[in-house]
């Protein structure tokens, strides 16, 4: 009996396919499905399944949105509405290093905008966006919580604080 009910669960485990996307390599699907299996029977952990997912890929793309709502038994509709309802998900692919610009008053005041413009003229790159290489995405935000040092910007972990338009290019070079 107990070997019928591993077959069965064998069998439960491997029933779904993975959809081709050429964003998802074979080794990514592997670690995803640990993340499903790990989530799928805890109550509220959907948002812990998505945030893991897009870590393993970087974003998250209509076809993993399905498969980890397949795979955690909940209907695609509802985990679509979670994925795009937080900023904190990306639907779109994202760069290697995300550039977060200050837009806030202080920001603003010392010269954000002309540092704005240095990147996007450089990169061809717009607010919101991401390079065609996957190299860097821009976004704006409000108020990075380091007024003292306007104008900032934040690659990755790193915060630049006090950045002259004339130098925002040769710091983001050491970014690859
Ligand atoms: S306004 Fe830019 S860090 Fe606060």
């Amino acid at each position: 009996m107990l070997e019928f009910e591993h077959y069965l669960e064998k069998i439960e485990m491997t029933c779904f396919i993975q959809p081709h996307h050429e964003d998802i390599t074979q080794e990514m699907w592997q670690k995803i499905d640990a993340v499903i299996e790990e989530n799928k029977d805890m109550p509220g952990a959907i948002i812990t399944a998505l945030r893991q997912c897009q870590d393993i890929v970087n974003y998250l793309p209509r076809e993993l949105i399905d498969y980890i709502a397949d795979g955690m038994n909940l209907p695609r509709s509802e985990v679509f509405g979670v994925a795009s309802f937080y900023s904190l998900f990306s639907l779109k692919p994202k760069g290697r290093h995300t550039i977060k610009v200050c837009t806030g008053t202080a920001c603003y005041v010392k010269g954000i905008r002309e540092v704005i413009s240095r990147i996007e003229g450089e990169y061809q790159l717009k607010e919101g966006g991401t390079t065609a290489d996957r190299r860097f995405s821009l976004e704006g935000v409000r108020c990075l919580g380091a007024c003292g040092l306007a104008p900032v910007m934040v690659v990755g972990e790193d915060t630049h604080g006090d950045i002259a338009a004339e130098k925002v290019i040769q710091s983001l070079e050491a970014y690859k």
